[in-house]
């Protein structure tokens, strides 16, 4: 239907619909409360596929041709908010508990991995990349990779290019700034990550209720402010996951209103605000 405006106009029945499949394709929980929010974040979707009604692009996205919209649907339902140092206290829990095992693995030549899960835009994995290296530089030059992923294509696109506005910098310290950074030649005061950081951090799209290819296990999981959009057993799903994923010892974050409510049930000890150590043995060997 359309609005006097001129608008699509979403009623609750198409709402429904199109929360249904975001749940069912990405885990996010959208509530009635939410309509006007969806209504207004896929307007310029039926723009883009030239689609007048909510009916007919819910038609359209639940079918079997609508496989690329789906993508596009859940990159318009994403909330992307992120900060660079964001919840700060997490870097310094994991070089406290972490950084003597990773000087220890630099000099016997073995692999440290670390997954920001969830990344956004990128400045999750680009703190733990600046701050890892100011503390241990000679981690450029080590088997030392961040992976970071996300089920937004625009966002991993964005983080790849690595440029930031002034407002978005907020948060990096100065000297991190001078020696993290550099300065963009075309517009005032943008800033681009440095080769040294890029070559450390991996972007990749990747559903966390999809398959995960990687192969190894992580000494840290960052998976910060994403399970609060998901219901109490879709969260429940990933902890067995992600616990398979870290090595004994090994770290996992999550954001601040974030938590496990059985840690031992997934072989995790609280070890911290929103942090958990990873007790039991890991399903992958440790190398
Ligand atoms: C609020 S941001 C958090 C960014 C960063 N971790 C932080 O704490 O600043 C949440 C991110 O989770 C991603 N996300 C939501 N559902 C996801 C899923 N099923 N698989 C992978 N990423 C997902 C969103 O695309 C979004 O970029």
């Amino acid at each position: 239907m359309r609005h006097p405006s001129g608008q699509a106009h979403m009623n609750d029945q198409q709402f429904d619909r199109i929360a249904a499949l975001a749940y069912s394709e990405s885990g996010i929980r959208l509530v009635r409360e939410k309509k006007l929010m969806v209504q207004s974040r896929l307007r310029h979707r039926l723009r883009a596929l030239s689609i007048d009604t909510f009916s007919i692009y819910a038609d359209h996205v639940t079918s079997t041709q609508g496989i690329d919209e789906r993508r596009y649907m859940i990159s318009a339902l994403t909330t992307n908010v992120s900060q660079f140092f964001r919840e700060a206290q997490h870097f310094d829990m994991l070089c406290d508990a972490l950084l003597p095992t990773f000087r220890e693995r630099i000099r016997t030549g073995q692999r440290i991995r670390i997954w920001s899960a969830g990344c956004s835009n990128g400045q999750e994995p680009y703190s733990v990349a600046m701050h890892l290296l100011s503390l241990e530089p000679s981690l450029a030059d080590a088997d030392f990779r961040i992976l970071a992923t996300d089920i937004d294509p625009n966002v991993i696109a964005f983080a790849q290019q690595g440029k930031y506005a002034p407002a978005q910098l907020k948060g990096v310290p100065k000297s991190h700034l001078h020696g993290f950074t550099m300065a963009h030649p075309d517009d005032g005061g943008d800033r681009v990550m440095s080769e040294r950081l890029k070559t450390v951090v991996s972007f990749r799209e990747l559903n966390l209720f999809d398959d995960w290819p990687m192969q190894f296990p992580f000494d840290a999981i960052f998976c910060r402010n994403v399970v609060i959009y998901f219901d109490q057993p879709t969260q429940e799903r990933l902890w067995p996951r992600f616990s398979t994923r870290i090595r004994p010892g090994g770290l996992l974050f999550l954001g601040h209103s974030e938590r496990i409510a059985e840690p031992g049930a997934h072989g995790f000890r609280s070890c911290g605000p929103t942090a958990y150590t990873k007790t039991a043995p890991s399903h992958f060997n440790s190398r």
